[in-house]
């Protein structure tokens, strides 16, 4: 094992929750200092993008075959919508004074550290350059031009993270929740290409340097210090017949050699008082060097049409987080439950056409109330494991009884265990009143060992599945809320885990939700129409 990972898993161990104590964060929060959710950089001209609200005819269930329906051309209009069912605004929430707005992708605390960047070698869309998007305002603003002739036409979607805007809330655990925010964010980009008819793909071979090169993360005197970004990752769009020719990053590198770049970050946070210097050590050894291009792809598979299918642009832009359940709601439909399920599996549709990794990651699922399944403990194993690869460190005790389902799904205890996922999910009721919930469970040692930036890829695939989670909730008429704060080893002790051969990296609730009627709601854009 190098060294790297030595501090990664050293780092994870020390940001773990135990139930006599949280990882270390500030003690106390100044609300009135909390980082800008949305990023400005001053002095660069900005393009405005049309169509915010648009709602596309195809439905949430016609995704699951994409070759049904045609695809979008891909303009500015056509553009704005993509990155408006991605990133943008979905509603502004006030209770008194306090107005904050909610986005199409969720982000633990609200805090939105994930930043969105174009690179844009396509003349007829954009002037060849790299653009920020700033989903306060639905447009883009010009970082950089390129002043040499482009290569071809493409257009490139890159993603990164604030870490600081995560710290300030939750402290040294915070770099966990910005890679979680990444995979929430990079399946809610494909999820919104879907829509759209088109694909996205993740440059599996991109090397962060590069990745912070193109996107001007290197430029450090453009940023405020502690306010930095850190590169994360880069897509490429597919539309209509567009080839998938293999990627040129040394033809895309030329272009910066006579690029020309504007603008300074704005200020996030009038004082950064408490620091978390972990973070930057962890994040610099968690750098991922350039590699050979990996694209796994996912077998397709059929499922069963959702029971509520809506749009998909109105079930993306009516996503929430429930913050309470019904404890006393009717049990949720088998059929919904298995439908979830079943879309948790590696398929050949949206999210996972963006996703170039065989599953890591198996769901250990806390049945309360689903129509004809007894409570109870029970495991999906996502293909990530064989039964013969799990049991033998799982605790002796379980049944391991297979469901009858069209996929393998095991029971490993019947009996309730609201109270279990409630206390291991930091006492949070949001675990116990829903429908279910669930932990995810990744291969951790092997992965983290193997290379240490894959541990930043655990969370993304947890994050991509949690989004999964957010929309099939919708799909059934019921709602998600992921869930960042749990009980690490506790939740291992369950599973009768000794070591860090798996490891729970995030969890997951479903169940009908209660509205908190005391909070005002406002449409997403309203600022921008007045
Ligand atoms: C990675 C992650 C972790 C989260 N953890 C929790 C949690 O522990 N408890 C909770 O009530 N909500 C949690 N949430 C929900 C967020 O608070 C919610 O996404 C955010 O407030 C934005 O609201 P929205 O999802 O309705 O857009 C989490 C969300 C994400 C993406």
């Amino acid at each position: 094992m190098s060294t790297t990972s030595d501090s990664v898993i050293e780092y994870h161990q020390r940001t773990k929750h135990q139930l006599n104590a949280y990882a270390k964060g500030p003690e106390s929060l100044d609300w009135d200092d909390q980082p800008n959710p949305f990023r400005r950089f001053a002095g660069c001209e900005t393009v405005a993008l049309p169509m915010h609200g648009a709602e596309l005819a195809v439905l949430f269930g016609e995704l699951d075959q994409p070759v049904k329906f045609s695809d979008k051309p891909l303009n500015l209009q056509n553009l704005g919508l993509l990155l408006e069912l991605s990133f943008g605004l979905s509603a502004w929430k006030q209770f008194g004074s306090d107005r904050w707005a909610l986005r199409c992708n969720p982000s633990s605390g609200n805090l939105h550290p994930t930043e969105v960047y174009l690179l844009c070698t396509d003349e007829g869309l954009l002037r060849p350059g790299v653009y920020h998007y700033v989903s306060h305002d639905h447009q883009l603003e010009r970082r950089c031009q390129f002043n040499d002739k482009a290569f071809s036409g493409e257009l490139y979607i890159g993603l990164s993270s604030i870490h600081w805007r995560e710290a300030w809330k939750y402290g040294e655990r915070a770099l966990r929740y910005c890679q979680h925010d990444i995979g929430h964010a990079l399946a809610a980009l494909s999820y919104a290409a879907s829509c759209l008819g088109w694909t996205v793909e993740l440059l599996s071979e991109v090397g962060d340097a590069d990745l912070a090169h193109w996107l001007g993360l290197d430029r450090e005197a453009d940023f405020v210090a502690l306010e930095h970004e850190t590169p994360d990752l880069l897509c490429r769009l597919h539309t209509g017949q567009s080839n998938f020719a293999s990627f040129d990053g040394k033809a895309l590198s030329q272009l910066f050699d006579n690029a020309e770049w504007f603008g300074e970050a704005e200020r996030l946070s009038g004082r950064h008082f408490y620091r978390w210097p972990i973070i930057d050590e962890v994040a610099k050894q968690l750098e991922k060097p350039q590699t050979i291009a990996e694209r796994w792809q996912a077998p397709s598979l059929s499922l069963p049409v959702p029971s509520h299918n809506l749009p998909a642009s109105q079930l993306i832009r009516q996503r929430r987080s429930a913050q309470h359940f019904n404890g006393k709601a009717d049990s949720l439909p088998l059929a919904d439950f298995l439908r979830m399920l079943a879309a948790l599996l590696p398929n050949h549709k949206a999210p996972f056409t963006a996703w170039n990794w065989p599953p890591q990651v198996v769901m250990i699922v806390f049945v309360h109330r689903v129509d004809g399944l007894e409570p109870g403990l029970y495991v999906l194993p996502r293909g990530a494991a064989s039964l013969t690869e799990l049991k033998p460190v799982c605790s002796a005790d379980f049944d391991w009884s297979p469901v009858d389902a069209p996929f393998e799904f095991y029971r490993l205890t019947a009996g309730n265990v609201r109270q279990a996922a409630k206390t291991l999910s930091c006492h949070q009721p949001i675990a116990s009143d829903s429908a279910f919930s669930l932990g995810m469970l990744a291969r951790f040692a092997e992965n983290v060992e193997a290379e240490a930036w894959r541990y930043r890829r655990l969370f993304w695939e947890c994050g991509l599945l949690g989004q999964i989670l957010y929309l099939e909730a919708e799909a059934a008429g019921v709602r998600g809320t992921g869930i960042g704060c749990f009980f690490d080893d506790a939740v291992h002790g369950v599973l009768g885990l000794t070591d860090n051969t798996w490891q729970s990296l995030y969890h997951f609730t479903v169940g009908e939700p209660l509205d908190d009627g005391r909070l005002q709601s406002l449409p997403a854009y309203w600022h921008l129409n007045g």
